[in-house]
Formats: structure tokens, sequence, C-alpha cells
């Protein structure tokens, strides 16, 4: 016992002082280690919040790294490098905490290094730079965060109980070997603030999870097809989707210089083509800005698949066959016209921005010159809404307003699910983008969502339940019976330290009892 005790003690020192060997007369005043310990603390748990937002952003990596490229034409997974660098952060920190807990259970001094100051410091101007950038271009991610706690918040208290009972040995500690009555007061008040908001917080908790009966699964919308298994806005990825029972296509559309509709997102940029074809070099002495500057024609000289088995947008490529690889690097644009032979061939929807100037009218006629049922297409964009209506009434009119219609289409976190709840018992048929996470897809199942377009159609359409589902009076009962159970353990944590304190068994335990300063 007291061998593993003197090995971990060693271990930690080692690596949270890094002194080798035991010090004889730790100079505690000038090194503040209290002081540190608070700020491991503090770094961990911003640490911690850090790692979580990143998490919760990933449903919308896609955008952030086309948002870098569109800025600095260099594709390089962009969110990746951060989810890593953010994982090493929060590893670190975690560790840093778990030798610091080590040394003040073995009552060992805690003198940080410096190394390690330096390195918390920089962790807390990286996370401030992080949140920061967010706040800056990006502000709607925390819409982003705030509605993940309606998936995550039930399990982040229990957590969070979890970890506060087992500091409370800490703290208790701390209050009894403390000397100077105001310190002591100052601990105990702040530990039974923190503990009263954590036990109480299921109070403020709320979730649409918290349900008996669950709505029907949404229906799945392939955005841009299925841009994870394909080169969007390539016919191979629209028939991807297909295999994953889409109900809808949504697609991007822009017209040529002739005047022939194809399929392009990227638009509004001296480099619109650059992403996703091999434009410059096959035309390399072009001005390519806008949509017009090539013929339909030459549009069909591009390749449109090359770009995704190289940069792996993804990084789903590697699990791809030989086969399907060399599909995709064979894949051209598409026209509107092809897509909406496939959308009828399986009688499926299509749902699509304008990025063209004035391109309504030329879009209306070809769809309705193509020979597709009008009731398939979901008209989306509101310029000239009044002249489709009245040009093509079969068509469904979809509004991005909800003060507008019946049917919308709107980003996922524009809308609370107290509000999409509210709509779809109305008859409303709401469509939520961009859905990638299992996480958001069980929330907004939970909700009654009516469709969601999404990037991962083919992990969406394997989900037999949202990921948890919960009545309302059960997740109550659970959470007293945590809460009762917490304040039992450290009632018994804190008689066990009392009576240690008062009744100590030999001399030894009073003579290092400084270890907390
Ligand atoms: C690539 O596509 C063209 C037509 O789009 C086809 O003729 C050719 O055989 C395809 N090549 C491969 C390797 O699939
Ligand atoms: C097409 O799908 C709709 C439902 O989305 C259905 O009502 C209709 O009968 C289908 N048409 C054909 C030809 O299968």
């Amino acid at each position: 016992m007291s061998n593993c005790k003197s090995f971990w003690g060693v271990c930690s020192r080692t690596l949270y002082s890094c002194y080798w060997k035991k010090q004889k007369e730790p100079n505690e005043s000038k090194q503040k280690p209290c002081l540190w310990f608070s700020i491991v603390i503090l770094v961990t748990v911003l640490a911690l919040i850090w790692m979580y937002i990143c998490l919760v952003s990933s449903n919308d990596q896609d955008d952030v790294n086309w948002k870098l490229f569109t800025a600095l034409h260099l594709w390089i997974n962009w969110f990746m490098v951060l989810i890593i660098l953010s994982a090493l952060l929060t590893a670190y920190c975690v560790f840093l905490l778990l030798f610091a807990l080590i040394q003040v259970f073995l009552k060992e001094p805690l003198n940080l290094h410096c190394t390690h100051k330096i390195l918390l410091l920089g962790g807390i101007v990286l996370i401030a730079a992080g949140v920061t950038g967010i706040s800056v271009v990006w502000k709607e991610d925390w819409l982003t965060v705030l509605l993940s706690l309606e998936a995550t918040a039930p399990f982040l208290q229990f957590g969070a109980v979890g970890a506060l009972t087992l500091l409370s040995k800490v703290v208790f500690q701390a209050i009894f070997t403390t000397h100077q009555k105001f310190s002591r007061c100052i601990i105990g008040t702040a530990f039974a603030l923190v503990t009263l908001l954590i036990l109480l917080w299921p109070l403020c908790i709320w979730s649409p999870c918290f349900i008996d009966k669950l709505p029907p699964k949404p229906e799945l919308i392939g955005h841009r097809g299925a841009p994870m298994l394909a080169p969007e806005n390539t016919i191979m990825s629209f028939n991807r989707s297909v295999s994953c029972g889409v109900k809808a296509f949504e697609t991007d559309v822009q017209l040529s210089e002739d005047n022939v509709p194809f399929l392009m997102h990227d638009h509004n940029n001296s480099n619109f083509l650059e992403r996703t074809t091999n434009a410059k070099e096959i035309f390399p002495n072009k001005v390519l800005n806008a949509s017009a500057s090539l013929t339909w024609a030459e549009y069909q000289r591009l390749n449109a698949g090359e770009w995704f088995v190289k940069t792996d947008p993804f990084r789903t490529v590697s699990q791809l066959s030989e086969s399907v690889k060399a599909l995709a690097r064979n894949q051209t644009i598409p026209s509107l016209r092809q897509l909406l032979q496939l959308a009828q061939e399986h009688n499926i929807s299509v749902m699509f921005d304008l990025y063209s100037p004035d391109q309504e009218h030329k879009t209306v006629e070809t769809i309705l010159d193509s020979g597709i049922d009008p009731s398939l297409v979901l008209w989306l964009p509101s310029a000239e809404r009044d002249y489709v209506r009245k040009r093509a009434p079969q068509f469904i009119q979809v509004y991005d307003n909800i003060a507008e219609g019946n049917r919308l289409n709107l980003k996922y976190s524009k809308i609370s699910t107290k509000k999409i709840r509210e709509l779809t018992k109305n008859n409303t048929r709401v469509n939520l983008w961009t859905v990638n996470e299992r996480w958001l897809f069980s929330l907004l199942w939970c909700a009654g969502a009516s469709s969601v377009t999404t990037n991962s159609c083919h992990t969406l359409k394997d989900m037999e339940q949202p990921d948890w589902t919960i009545p309302l009076k059960l997740y109550k009962i659970i959470w007293l019976c945590v809460d009762i159970g917490s304040i039992l353990i450290m009632a018994v944590l804190f008689a066990y330290q009392w009576r240690k304190d008062n009744f100590p068994r030999s001399g030894l335990t009073t003579i290092r009892r400084s270890s907390l300063g």
C-alpha cells in the first residue's frame, strides 16, 4: 500500500512539479500553490467547455471549412485541426488536474512547475481567442450550443454531480486544514453555492425528448445529394441519396451563358468553380467570375469529381471501393433537366436555391418543359414568387418565414424546438437545414419536425429511434435519486473528515496539514 502510494506520489510530483525528489522546504508562500491549483481547475473547466463547444459545432464543420476555403483559397480540413488542438489542450488540462488531485490526496506539496504555468496561460489565450472568433464571425454557432443543451444537459448534470461528489473530499480536507477562519468561510460558501446550483440545475432543463409518445421520424432531404458519399451536386451524388430513401433532392441552380440551368453551389466569387471543378486547368486564360462566363457546352467539359477524391472533404473517401472512387472521379456538372429526369423517375421532389441574376423565368420554363410532375417541385426562391404562382400553380411554395405560409424551410438554429412542436401540431410542415449529427436529428425528431435537409442521409436513415427519450416524470425521479445519493455521500465524507480532524489517531496527520496552504 505505502509502496503504491509512493509510486503515485513520485509520478504525480514529477509530472506536476517536475521535482523528482521530495522537497524538504517547499517555499509555499512564494509559489502560491493554492492560487495555481485554482487556476488548473479553472483552465480545465474552460477547456472542457471549449471542447464541448467544438464537438457540438461539428454539425456545421463543412460550413466552416467552406467559409475558410472561400477566404483563403486553400482546402485544409480546418475544423479537424481545431478539434485536434482542442482535444490535446483538454487532455493535458485533465491530466494535470488529476495529478494535482493525487498530490492533494497524498498530502504532497502542490508546486506547479513554470512550464505548466506557461502552457496553462497559453491555453487560456487559445480559448479566449476561440470564443472571440466565434462571437465575431460565427455568432449563430452560440444558438447551436444552446440548442445542444436540450440533448445533453441531463447527462451533463449527472456528470457534474459525480465530479462534485468526488471533489468534495478535497474541499472538506481543505476546509478542515485551513486555519484562517476567513478562507474557510470563502471555500465553504463557494462550494455550497456551486453544489446548490448543480443539484437544482434540472429545474431549468427542458428537452423535447422528455416525452411519452414519439412523433414519426422526419423525412430526409439530400443536401446536394449525398455529399459524403459522392461529389456534391452530381448525378452520382443524387443517385446515392436515392438509396437513402430521400423524399427530396436539395440543390443549387445557376444559368450558363446560353441560358441552360445547371447545378453548382459556389457563386458570386471570382473563383466560384475552383473548389469543385478543374476549370482552372481547362480554361487557364478565361476570367471565370460569374455563371455566365461559360456556355453549357463548356461547362460539360469540366470534371466535377476529382476534387472530391483528392480533398476528401468529409473524410469518407477511404470507405469507398475503388470502382466507386473511379465513378466519383468521372463526374461532370449536371444540368437541372438531368436532375428533374432522375426526380421524375423515382418520384422524388426537388428543392433548390437560385444563384444567377434574374433566372426565375428561365428556370420555371425549363421545369415545365421537362415533363416532371409539377407537384414534385418545392419552390423556395422568394423573388418573383407571384409570377411563379401564376405560371406554375401546381408547384408547392415553401417559405423561409413563419408568417408566410404552412410549408417552411428554416435553419435549425433559427427556431426553437418548442415552436417546431407547436407549428407541426397545427399542420405546418417544417423542414430544417442542415442537420448532420445524430444528436441534432434526435432532438428535431422528438420535437416533431417534418423533414430535415442533410449531408449524412446514409447514417440518419439507419436510426430507428432518437438517441434517447424519457418520460418527464421518470427523469424527475432519477434526478432526485442522483441528487439525494450525492448529498448522502458528501455527508459521509464530511463526517469522516470531521472525525479525523477532531480525533486524530496519530500526530502524523497534523504535521503536513498545510498541503493546501
Ligand atoms: C466516364 O463518363 C463517360 C460519360 O460521362 C463515359 O463515357 C466513360 O466511360 C466514363 N469512364 C469511366 C472510367 O467510368
Ligand atoms: C409519388 O409519391 C407521392 C407521395 O410522396 C404519392 O402520393 C404518389 O402516389 C407517388 N406517385 C407515384 C407515381 O408513385
